[in-house]
């Protein structure tokens, strides 16, 4: 689906800074070398991180489109693929389509946004695919739509769930707390942006995360490891807690 906001200012395009590219190149295996010869896709004095997305609705084409207009390149993917040409076209030539296993295949990073019932078979067709991938994941477990595994999601954490379909991924849960449409609304707000609050096990996913965050227009919240996930998930405190990292933060100190 088409992004419904308008595109993204130049002035305010934010190209990665010279810290923050040392902090992905140690952070996204193979990235190093490209980001020490300025790589053939980067632009400015700025590294472009591969990012694929998986899963192309609300969503992934939302944030995806934000990191298009970031300068990163994006694999949006589907089961199918023909379906993203309007996406893509509209997005212009960092934007590509294409497959579940081209997008695995792509990136550097992958960003989850399918049903969360999708896991199982996302797990088994591309079982292996998943180790070492920092893996952004905004799904969100709803019983009436995702059946038994919400439960499962339920009892035991959605991040750590997330991890075990996704075996030996460096998962960090992100970008799931509001809606599509208010990510649309509220990127790079003026004044404080909005606080999008992340959780994760992998110190250096978490700050590639944190990154990704900045980039896409807000300003990241580390709530704590995976485990904590669930504080910002439907039902959670956090959920739908919509402000600045001030407002975010008083809100932790508030449970
Ligand atoms: N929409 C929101 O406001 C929002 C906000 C925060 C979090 N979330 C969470 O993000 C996830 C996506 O929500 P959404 O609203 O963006 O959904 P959506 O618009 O329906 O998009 C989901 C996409 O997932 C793909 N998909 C479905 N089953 C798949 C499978 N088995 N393998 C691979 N791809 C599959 C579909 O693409 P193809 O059919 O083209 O393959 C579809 O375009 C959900 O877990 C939701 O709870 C949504």
């Amino acid at each position: 689906m088409p992004i419904t906001e308008p595109a993204v200012d130049p002035g305010r395009r934010r190209l990665l800074g010279a810290g923050a590219i040392a902090m992905l190149a140690l952070a996204v295996p193979g990235l190093g070398a490209c980001a020490q010869d300025g790589g053939a896709g980067s632009r400015g004095n700025g590294q472009p991180v591969k990012i694929g997305v998986v899963g192309s609705g609300r969503i992934g084409g939302t944030i995806g489109g934000l990191w298009v207009k970031s300068g990163h390149p994006v694999l949006f993917s589907s089961r199918h693929p023909e379906s993203l040409k309007r996406l893509v076209g509209e997005l212009g030539p960092l934007a590509r389509a294409g497959t579940v296993a081209d997008a695995i295949a792509f990136s550097d990073v992958l960003f989850l946004a399918t049903p969360y019932n999708a896991l199982p078979q996302l797990s088994e067709q591309n079982a292996g695919a998943w180790k070492g991938k920092i893996v952004l994941d905004a799904t969100n477990a709803i019983a009436q739509r995702d059946g038994a595994i919400a439960d499962e999601a339920q009892r035991n954490g959605i991040g750590i769930t997330t991890g075990k379909y996704l075996a030996g991924a460096r998962v960090v849960r992100a970008f799931n707390f509001m809606g599509a449409a208010n990510f649309a609304k509220e990127h790079h707000r003026e004044g404080d942006r909005v606080a999008v609050p992340i959780a994760g096990d992998d110190a250096a996913a978490l700050r590639v995360a944190e990154q990704l965050v900045r980039d896409a227009g807000f300003e990241p919240v580390v709530v704590g490891p995976l485990a904590s996930a669930d504080k910002f998930a439907p039902g959670g405190p956090l959920f739908r807690q919509i402000g600045s990292v001030e407002e975010m933060r008083r809100k932790m100190g508030a449970q």
